[in-house]
């Protein structure tokens, strides 16, 4: 049975810590509440809906006037496997560190490069999470989902998904309208040991040999991303702020004749990311602040919550950002984060 509870705080279900209330709440636990949900929704005529995981990427603008349903689902299974390949499907509200601890201990291969990313296995392929080479979309099979508004349940195929850099159809076409309620993952049981990000390697030689095991990498990761990512238990915010902004070749070219030294990475369709983190740097933003809201002193891709920021301090301090960026580099900073209006 669903517990349909009203103005719930949310302050310790985003990892801002924006202090906010929800009209409506309902803790999902299993496929019945998933279905009971969907019932309340149809029968109270509900339209304003949002599908929360762990709240690592949202920032919420106020009072939320609608449902929240918060996905707490669990279990990790393995659903196949031969000699080399193995099929993991994990529920949608199980902590994404668990999938990565289980497939560390297992020996199985594809996720160990986005180990610590905070947050929940239902929003990994929301936006195709990614980090030091490999993006999630490399080993995801397929997902089941419910549609919210009809009831209907849907398997959606990798090529479904229309995933690309942190985005996919989930955080575009049907945003908010579907509930993903588990994530099926086709890993190697071959090592493969993906060193392309060139930090990685380097941290790795530093522990000797040049044979990489899984908790090697495993290790590794979490050491970079200790040096380099504020911990939201600590500090609140929500991972990168903004997306790195992929601009033309020509685009490059100009920005190149006046900062020679700009840092940028050529993709495979030709098209240049640049590296958002230097722009907000060379734009003397690096550790400022603006009323309780600042840029992470490590790394200026994090805007950080200082302590009481409302969510209007941090996006007044990203508008900031986005402006500066602009007329000096002629280039638009677009928002990573999902901005949850009331
Ligand atoms: P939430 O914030 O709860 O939700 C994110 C979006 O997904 C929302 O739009 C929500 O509606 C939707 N959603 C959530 N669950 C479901 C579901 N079951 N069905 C349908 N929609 C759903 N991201 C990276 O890609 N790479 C990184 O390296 C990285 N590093 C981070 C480091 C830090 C310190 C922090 C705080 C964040 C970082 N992030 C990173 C961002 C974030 O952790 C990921 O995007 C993560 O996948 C979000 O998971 P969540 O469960 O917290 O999602
Ligand atoms: N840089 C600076 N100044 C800094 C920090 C970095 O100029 O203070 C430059 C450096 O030249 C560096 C480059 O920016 O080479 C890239 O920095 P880094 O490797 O730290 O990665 P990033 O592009 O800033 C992206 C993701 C992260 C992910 C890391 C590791 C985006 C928006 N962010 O950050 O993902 O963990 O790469 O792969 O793509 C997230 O999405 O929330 C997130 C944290």
């Amino acid at each position: 049975m669903i517990n349909v509870e009203k103005n719930k705080n949310l302050k310790e279900y985003n990892t801002f810590g924006i202090d906010v209330n929800t009209k409506l709440y309902i803790n999902i636990e299993n496929t019945i509440d998933i279905l009971e949900s969907i019932k309340f929704i149809k029968n109270e005529n509900i339209t304003n809906i949002f599908v929360l995981g762990g709240g690592s990427n949202i920032l919420f603008m106020g009072t939320f006037n609608g449902l929240i349903l918060h996905i707490n689902t669990r279990g990790i299974n393995i659903i196949s496997e031969n000699d080399k390949e193995v099929y993991i499907k994990a529920e949608a509200g199980e902590k994404w560190n668990n999938l990565i601890q289980f497939c560390i201990e297992h020996n199985f291969w594809g996720l160990e490069n986005l180990s610590m990313i905070p947050g929940k296995v239902g929003s990994s392929p929301v936006q195709n999470i990614g980090a030091y080479g490999t993006e999630v979309k490399d080993v995801i099979y397929e997902l089941d989902a419910y549609d919210i508004f009809s009831g209907e349940k849907k398997i959606f195929k990798n090529k479904d998904c229309d995933f690309g850099y942190r985005r996919s159809i989930f955080k575009d076409k049907l945003r908010n309208k579907f509930i993903i309620s588990s994530v099926t993952y086709k890993l190697s049981k071959i090592p493969k040991p993906n060193i392309s990000y060139k930090g990685l390697g380097e941290e790795l030689q530093k522990s000797g040999g040049d044979i990489y095991n899984i908790n090697d990498i495993f290790k590794s990761v979490c050491k970079i991303r200790n040096t380099k990512l504020p911990n939201p238990d600590i500090i609140g915010n929500a991972g990168s702020f903004f997306k790195n902004p992929l601009v033309s070749s020509s685009k490059l070219a100009d920005i190149l004749r006046e900062f020679p030294d700009v840092v940028y990475f050529i993709q495979d369709d030709g098209k240049v990311k640049l590296a958002a983190a230097w722009l907000i740097e060379k734009c003397g933003w690096k550790g400022k602040s603006w009323g309780n809201a600042a840029i992470y002193e490590k790394q200026p891709l994090v805007l950080i919550n200082k302590g009481g920021a409302s969510s209007q301090e941090i996006m007044n301090l990203a508008n900031k950002i986005i402006e500066d960026v602009y007329s000096k580099f002629d280039v638009e900073l677009e928002i990573e984060v999902n901005i949850v209006a009331s």
